[in-house]
């Protein structure tokens, strides 16, 4: 089949890539020039360094025959004539902090996409298509795709809500081998389609394929968002703080007392210092919005966004409380800038606002380290006299006064190794706000350094 994607961000190139290994004819279009030529450049690295994401550059070079680039809205339009699916692959954000989604990425590109469908096999429009959103949407989306084509004249064309679940630092893996695949529409015809592109995940034993309607799969996504997302919420807010409120309990203890119980389950039992990224926060603040403006109260969305929101807060103001410290004129070293391990995305990662809280406080320096994140890192903190950055974690550690750990990339478990035997004068505070040393924060103790860890008390070093 012949699948157009619009947006070559996460979702739209992972599963642009994911389709063309599915045997289908791909275009990516994307107004991202430079983003554009780095995926299409065929070469495994430059993608890489484009989008971090394991498995995405090997797949690309070698479906690279099925699948082409192009910021050339002309080879859109001539793709349309022969086009079975659109997927709609724009970013949502929140609008400042309204929870309302800023659709006007969707818009511009629906507008756009709508001369072009138009005009299609010379403005017959004999070819019926489906314009599919990936993109996370407010419930009603569907119906505002359908307006915009209706009024531009778009005729032989249907709607589909198909909402992407995939997890970045596993996006290829999580779709090549998805457990379910949602899928809304209102038309059999629309469905039937949809059923051809995903041929291989409709006819998999493993993969669960759910038919709905539109508002259903796209209310869906949110919901299913808002479970994760108060899940990790309790995970630091309530179970890591009575972890740092009694002494004695350990966070890695409790959490198998709980991981035990299916009803629980493992996934997301660690303690943080947020949950950051472009989706969780976003999607929890639209479906408040969403509640709010159809007159509901949403508490408990809200209290989630709050609880949240209030960690890296508490995580930073321990140094102050704890040991009375003063950051003017410190050296800091900031180990981790990605939101999260696996990818090179910074959104919503606790690092910018410790970046922020450092440049405030006038601390001299900040010597950083990140495997995948650090060029994203360096457009928000210009490399410089402030903002140093390292080419590994060791050499970002050394002679500073604290040592935050904000990612979890699983490297960091090693740096007790170089801290210990290297810090001998100068003893940094260590704040580990992912927990990655607590199999040696006795050690730390035992040769004299001061830890303050997410789900532990202060644990002071032995002097
Ligand atoms: N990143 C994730 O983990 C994830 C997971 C599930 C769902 N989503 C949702 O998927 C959507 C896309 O997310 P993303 O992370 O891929 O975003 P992204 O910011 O990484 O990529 C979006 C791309 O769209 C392009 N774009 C913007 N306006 C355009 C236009 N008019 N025409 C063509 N391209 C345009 C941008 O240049 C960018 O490359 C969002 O709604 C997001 O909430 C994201």
């Amino acid at each position: 089949m012949n699948i157009l994607y619009i947006g070559s961000g996460f979702v739209g190139a992972c599963s642009a890539a994911i389709s063309a290994a599915s045997g289908h004819n791909v275009l990516v279009y994307d107004i991202d020039e430079k983003k554009i030529q780095m995926l299409g450049s065929g070469d495994r690295d430059t993608v890489e360094s484009c989008l971090f994401e394991d498995g995405l550059g090997d797949l690309l070079v070698r479906n690279k025959e099925r699948i082409e680039f192009t910021i050339d809205y002309g080879k859109v339009e001539d793709f349309l004539d022969i086009c079975d699916g659109i997927f709609m692959c724009l970013p949502t954000p929140e609008i400042g902090e309204t929870g309302e989604s800023n659709l006007n990425y969707y818009f511009d590109a629906a507008q756009k996409l709508s001369e072009g469908l138009k005009k299609r096999n010379n403005g017959s429009q004999d070819k019926y298509v489906v314009i599919v959103n990936k993109s996370t949407v407010p419930i009603d989306m569907v119906n505002k795709t359908q307006e915009i084509m209706d009024e531009a004249g778009v005729k032989n064309y249907g709607v589909v809500s198909n909402p992407e679940f995939l997890v970045e630092g596993k996006a290829v893996e999580g779709s090549l081998r998805p457990d379910r695949v949602v899928v809304g529409a209102w038309k059999e015809q629309d469905f039937e389609i949809m059923r051809r592109m995903y041929q291989r995940f409709y006819d998999s034993p493993t993969v669960k394929y759910i038919e709905v309607n539109p508002k259903e799969a796209a209310a869906g996504k949110l919901l299913a968002n808002f479970t994760l997302f108060n899940k990790l919420a309790i995970c630091f807010d309530v179970i890591g703080r009575t972890c740092e409120t009694f002494e004695g309990l350990n966070y890695e203890s409790l959490r198998k007392v709980l991981a035990t119980d299916p009803r629980i389950g493992t996934w997301g039992l660690y303690d943080s210092l947020y949950a950051g990224g472009s989706c969780f926060i976003k999607d929890a603040r639209s479906l408040s919005h969403q509640l709010q403006t159809a007159g509901q109260g949403a508490a408990l969305v809200d209290g989630t966004y709050l609880a949240n929101k209030r960690q890296l807060e508490m995580f930073i103001g321990r140094a102050e409380k704890e040991v009375s410290f003063d950051w003017t004129n410190k050296k800091i070293a900031l180990i981790g800038t990605a939101f999260k391990r696996d990818t090179n995305d910074i959104r919503n990662s606790a690092s910018i606002d410790i970046g922020h809280f450092l440049k405030e406080k006038q601390v001299d320096e900040v010597h950083i380290y990140d495997p995948a994140a650090m060029d994203n890192f360096k457009l928000v903190f210009e490399e410089g006299d402030q903002f140093i950055y390292h080419n590994h974690e060791f050499d970002a550690v050394k002679d500073c006064d604290v040592i935050i750990i904000a990612t979890d990339w699983p490297q960091f478990r090693g740096l007790a190794d170089v801290i210990i035997p290297e810090s001998k004068e100068k003893k940094p505070l260590i704040m580990d706000g992912r927990r990655m040393l607590q199999h040696r924060y006795g050690d730390l103790q035992e040769a004299g350094f001061d830890v303050i860890a997410v789900g532990s008390p202060f644990i002071q070093g032995k002097k």
